[in-house]
């Protein structure tokens, strides 16, 4: 298992994650954002904007965030506060954390990173942020043998003046998909969710799984702990397992919105997927010297037919 520090072709910061079988991961500095994950074929699993990837010096300027990949929208998701969109975390640059404190399991005792993974740890601290608490908010990215890519993030509140504060946050996972078209996301069905598109107004999902149509921008409540992105032309299926995040966040701009946005091809929305898991409804509060952790697992497996048809309920299962 490899870890290695190196630049990419506009000189920033970012650490590659290699596994035995072929599996790659990238971690850029700017933002702690995941910006590649390929599967052991070397197939890109991830979504990154190719406008960004043609031309990264003319349009990617920080602090504007990375198009793609996995930002963390901390400490604010969307508008929802006085923040910027989605936070700083995405438009700082975060460090690597050498000496982390063990992941502390459910019964206390700590989990180290085993060697058969590929493993960065990073950590951002507040500075002179708009925010004005301290706070250290600490992220490991383990790229498993076999290729699952798995995301612990932890918030400490290190404030001095016995200040609780409050955020939400969110993983912002850019999917790679064949035609938008041919997806399915499935575990999502029943739910109530927000509208983004609609004021936040709440509606129920119908029972069936989530197809695509238009433009979607929906905030989930209460979301399963397993969550599967059905993608019917790549016979692939990506299962996102979340730990921590009780929301979920299903974007799709579409091609109105595609066209408005300077870093995002015209035609990218048909090729993308976001499913985020979040903590929206109710921000998380901490006390000086509590920790809020959350975790993300990403797989892809080949998507079987049974009868013409894919069966996600396995899936999601894990059979
Ligand atoms: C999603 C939000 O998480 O992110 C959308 O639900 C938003 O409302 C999208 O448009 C992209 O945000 P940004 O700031 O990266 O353009």
């Amino acid at each position: 298992m490899t870890t290695s520090l190196v630049k990419d072709a506009a000189g920033m910061d970012k650490v590659v994650l290699r596994e035995p079988l072929g599996a790659t991961a990238q971690v850029h500095l700017y933002g702690g954002q995941v910006t590649s994950w390929k599967n052991e074929r070397g197939e890109e699993l991830l979504f990154l904007s190719c406008k960004l990837l043609r031309s990264v010096q003319a349009i990617f300027k920080p602090p504007k965030a990375i198009r793609g990949g996995i930002p963390v929208c901390f400490p604010q998701f969307s508008n929802l506060g006085t923040l910027e969109q989605h936070g700083f975390a995405r438009n700082r640059v975060w460090a690597i954390d050498t000496d982390p404190p063990p992941i502390l399991n459910s019964s206390g005792s700590g989990s180290c990173s085993s060697n058969k993974n590929s493993t960065v740890d990073l950590i951002l601290k507040s500075s002179e942020d708009a925010w004005p608490h301290s706070f250290e908010v600490r992220m490991r990215v383990t790229l498993k043998r076999g290729g699952d890519l798995a995301q612990t993030i932890r918030v400490r509140n290190t404030n001095t003046d016995n200040k609780s504060f409050s955020f939400t946050i969110a993983l912002h996972t850019y999917f790679s998909v064949s035609d938008i078209n041919e997806v399915r996301i499935e575990g999502l069905e029943t739910l109530e969710y927000m509208d983004n598109l609609q004021q936040r107004k709440r509606f129920t999902e119908q029972g069936d799984s989530i197809t695509f149509d238009g433009e979607v921008d929906k905030v989930y409540l209460g979301a399963p702990t397993k969550i599967a992105i059905v993608d019917h032309e790549k016979k692939r299926t990506i299962v996102v397992k979340k730990e921590g995040f009780p929301d979920a966040v299903v974007w799709n701009p579409w091609d109105k919105r595609a066209k408005a946005m300077s870093d995002f091809g015209d035609d990218e929305y048909l090729h993308m997927v976001c499913v985020e898991p979040a903590v929206i409804e109710t921000p998380i509060t901490l006390k000086p010297g509590e920790e809020w952790r959350g975790r993300q697992e990403l797989s892809a497996v080949p998507s079987s037919y049974c009868s013409g048809q894919l069966d996600p309920g396995k899936v999601l299962q894990g059979k």
